[in-house]
């Protein structure tokens, strides 16, 4: 798979995702479907999206015990889903486990993708909560490196870490990067963006966009503009 633009789906319902969907008439953007959509929805969303003929990134950030998100990905593997991915804090062990549960019979398997420190959880927090001493970018990195070792094919960080990603666990391993948006637009609840371009130019190799596209006056011009920045 080469870079893409992964529009994040953060939608209630599937009335709200098959009218956002619907605008769409001459791509298939790839979509993120997340907890929300899923708990509220099952199953069910995701192999209807993939009947529309999308590929789909299934947000659902795992973490339990090994025999557990082994069992619970060879379930997942069924729906056909493109990337899935899980929390790196649950150790090698449980990735290489989560590996081998989404692999298929045949061999083939949706690639597989780890969190490291969620972007809500600061080097404070980290310290006062989890009681992990050494400096954010230091555990990030070391997050990242466990996930390589485990096998998996990249981890979700910010584009301003990507490249620093890629120096330590090789070019091939992928960083899926949200915190995307245009020069002229609104930042939100985001506070370290970047571009498309930028992402594009620092190595990203997934950009994961949502109110940017999902909130656009007109949602198919904002994901070609994307697509232009980024892939074109
Ligand atoms: O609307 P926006 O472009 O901010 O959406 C970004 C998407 O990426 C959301 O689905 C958000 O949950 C997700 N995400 C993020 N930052 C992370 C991990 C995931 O914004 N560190």
């Amino acid at each position: 798979m080469g870079k893409d633009v992964i529009i994040a789906c953060d939608f209630a319902t599937k009335k709200q995702v098959f009218d956002f969907l619907d605008l769409f008439k001459e791509e298939k953007p790839f979509v993120k479907i997340g907890m929300e959509l899923f708990y509220a929805e099952g199953p069910e969303i995701v192999r209807e999206i993939k009947k529309r003929g999308h590929k789909i990134f299934l947000d659902l950030k795992l973490h339990d015990i090994p025999n557990t998100v082994k069992k619970s990905m060879s379930v997942l593997r069924n729906l056909d889903v493109d990337m899935t991915n899980l929390h790196a804090s649950g150790t090698i062990s449980m990735m290489q486990a989560a590996l081998e549960g989404l692999t298929r019979e045949d061999g083939t398997r949706p690639l597989l993708i780890a969190v490291t420190q969620l972007t809500s959880t600061s080097e404070e927090t980290m310290k006062s909560d989890l009681l992990i001493n050494e400096p954010i970018d230091k555990v990030v990195m070391h997050y990242a490196e466990n996930a390589k070792k485990a096998g998996l094919d990249g981890v979700v960080c910010s584009p301003l870490e990507a490249e620093k990603v890629h120096n330590a666990c090789g070019k091939e391993f992928l960083t899926v990067t949200p915190g995307v948006r245009f020069a002229d637009g609104d930042k939100g609840d985001q506070v370290r963006v970047m571009t498309p371009a930028q992402a594009k130019e620092i190595g990203s190799d997934y950009i994961v966009v949502g109110r940017p596209i999902t909130a656009a006056e007109d949602p198919v011009a904002a994901y070609r503009r994307c697509i232009n920045e980024f892939v074109g």
